[in-house]
């Protein structure tokens, strides 16, 4: 199932049958946040919340996640330019040298403090400093390391692993360029796609996920709605 949404095309199924099927580099550059493990429920307390009364979950069971083979990266790297892999640190697989690194400025939470990209976009090593510790959420792209006072402003949380769209926001704005062709093979919460909407450059979104298919799909048509709608004090 293919559906567009502006410039987002959205598709349901397993990204390899469609890595396969597509041209060498048909994207400019792949962001994918491929599953390391396989399951948030097969984590103990992951995407749960703990308090004294239990543990309650907070998100749908999702399908048994594939961890990815070298088969994947390979086809990865054939069908894009350039790519961000985060998570590279969990894989056997060799990457370019580049590396972005997201501080998510948790303070003391028992989760990685840190999570790692690898990158053909350069050689060095990068830094994005931007809080992502449940209501704690950092204030903007360029104030990532101060909290969201107004906690109305945070972002929804519809998956157990979600990106912030700040972290994509400044990805795109720092490394790609308006109309870039952008892939992601792993969809999940759809993040992506709305710091493309408003980049400007086309994305492919893969989910294989059906509840978070459509989560991700409501919350992108969503957003696309709220920023066409004529604002309030043009009558
Ligand atoms: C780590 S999460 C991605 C989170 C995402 N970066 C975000 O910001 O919400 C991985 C997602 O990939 C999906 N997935 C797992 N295997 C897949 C496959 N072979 N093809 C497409 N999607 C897959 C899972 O259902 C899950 O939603």
């Amino acid at each position: 199932m293919m559906e567009q949404l502006n410039n987002i095309t959205l598709h349901f199924g397993d990204c390899m049958d469609m890595l396969k099927n597509m041209p060498d580099k048909s994207f400019d550059l792949a962001i994918v946040n491929p599953p390391y493990f396989s399951g948030p429920e097969r984590r103990q307390f992951y995407g749960c919340k703990v308090s004294k009364i239990g543990v309650k979950r907070l998100y749908e069971k999702s399908e048994t996640w594939e961890v990815p083979t070298a088969e994947y990266f390979d086809e990865l790297q054939r069908v894009s330019k350039y790519y961000i892999v985060w998570g590279c640190n969990y894989f056997n697989y060799i990457f370019a040298p580049g590396r972005i690194v997201w501080d998510k400025c948790n303070g003391s939470s028992s989760f990685s403090d840190c999570e790692i990209a690898a990158t053909n976009l350069f050689t060095s090593v990068r830094l994005f400093p931007f809080m992502w510790n449940g209501m704690m959420q950092g204030k903007s792209v360029n104030e990532g390391r101060i909290m969201q006072g107004n906690k109305k402003l945070n972002e929804k949380r519809i998956h157990p692993t979600q990106k912030p769209v700040a972290l994509y926001t400044w990805l795109l704005t720092k490394f790609a360029k308006e109309k870039w062709r952008i892939l992601d093979t792993h969809l999940g919460s759809g993040s992506i796609a709305i710091a493309c909407e408003n980049f400007g450059c086309s994305l492919l979104g893969i989910e294989k996920d059906e509840h978070y298919y459509h989560a991700a799909r409501e919350r992108i048509i969503h957003y696309q709605h709220q920023q066409h709608a004529p604002s309030k004090t043009q009558g």
